[in-house]
């Protein structure tokens, strides 16, 4: 095929700013290629999750890599390296922690790939390294949890002692909810975390912690704060195992609204759970393509989330997706 110069110059060009645009290749009309990182499958939310992304991906006919990452962080770094070689057009990473990413987010930026966060965030030196962040405001979860308590709980006296289920050590929403929470239960002296510890976002954890908060507060015990409902479940047996009352004795409290929180609220065992999203597969693939385009996305592609308490659980249940 003959090229007359001027077609021949602003081809390469063409070609020239499509290897300076992330991922450019990928919007040519071939088929979008991601590699998905996840954290593993520690609750119902990842469960939920994981099905959003795999299930967007599939009906927008996007080729996804799937990778679970065991809850081990050194399994999700080598899933971006061989997600890497593999010259995958984006990569999704569910980050177990928020440190510990530099390089392994430097040599995706330098193989010119765009890594898009999902469902938690991380602390880099370098933001350039990732395009965005689609997940919820966990500061805000927290905060949202603490309102509920105070309001519930107003007309009553005395101290309100609060024991609380930590998420993974080091996980952005086990810092921020425990952060917001704080935040809002230290506007009134009477309401005191008496425990908090992890539970690792897992049922068995939540048991376990909540088996040594009893015995070592007893009754004293008020108020359970967990930081997702998969420990407030788990902790629900614990209370029973004792012959309390979860949801009466001690007021029950999870984030996330999977359905096992609404049927333990249906139950009376459970008094609210804090919403948060795992149905975020469209929102990312949409990211994906965009940031594929070489499109500069938003920093934060925030999820839209409401609070559910004990009494709206019946009505609500029929229509959770989760
Ligand atoms: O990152 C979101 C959190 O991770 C969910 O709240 C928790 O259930 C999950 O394991």
């Amino acid at each position: 095929m003959q090229m007359n110069k001027r077609t021949l110059v602003a081809t390469l060009l063409a070609a020239a700013g499509a290897s300076l645009l992330p991922g450019l290749g990928a919007a040519a009309g071939k088929r979008l290629v991601i590699g998905f990182a996840q954290t593993g499958a520690e609750s119902e939310w990842r469960t939920a999750n994981t099905e959003s992304v795999k299930s967007a991906a599939k009906a927008a006919g996007v080729e996804l890599k799937f990778s679970d990452g065991q809850q081990k962080q050194e399994n999700q770094i080598k899933a971006i390296r061989a997600f890497i070689a593999q010259k995958v057009d984006v990569i999704i990473l569910a980050p177990l922690v928020t440190t510990g990413w530099d390089t392994v987010l430097k040599e995706a930026k330098a193989a010119k790939i765009p890594v898009i966060l999902e469902s938690r965030n991380v602390e880099v030196k370098d933001p350039t390294t990732w395009a965005s962040f689609v997940g919820s405001d966990f500061v805000e979860e927290g905060r949202r949890a603490a309102r509920w308590l105070l309001d519930h709980t107003k007309d009553t006296q005395g101290d309100v002692n609060i024991v609380e289920l930590q998420g993974t050590v080091g996980s952005d929403p086990a810092n921020d909810r425990k952060k917001g929470f704080e935040e809002v239960i230290r506007t009134n002296p009477r309401y005191k975390v008496v425990r908090s510890q992890t539970g690792d976002f897992t049922r068995s954890k939540g048991k376990e912690v909540m088996e040594a908060f009893l015995k070592a507060e007893g009754k004293k015990i008020n108020v359970l704060y967990a930081h997702n409902d998969d420990m407030a479940i788990g902790a629900i047996q614990a209370i029973e195992e004792t012959g309390l009352k979860p949801g009466k004795d001690i007021l029950v409290i999870g984030v996330d609204a999977v359905k096992g929180a609404f049927e333990a609220m249906m139950a009376g065992k459970m008094n609210v759970s804090v919403e948060c999203s795992p149905l975020l597969g469209p929102q990312l693939m949409e990211a994906a393509k965009k940031a594929a385009a070489g499109e500069t996305l938003p920093r934060w592609i925030k999820t839209n989330e409401g609070v559910f308490p004990q009494e709206v659980a019946a009505k609500e249940f029929p229509n959770r997706k989760y």
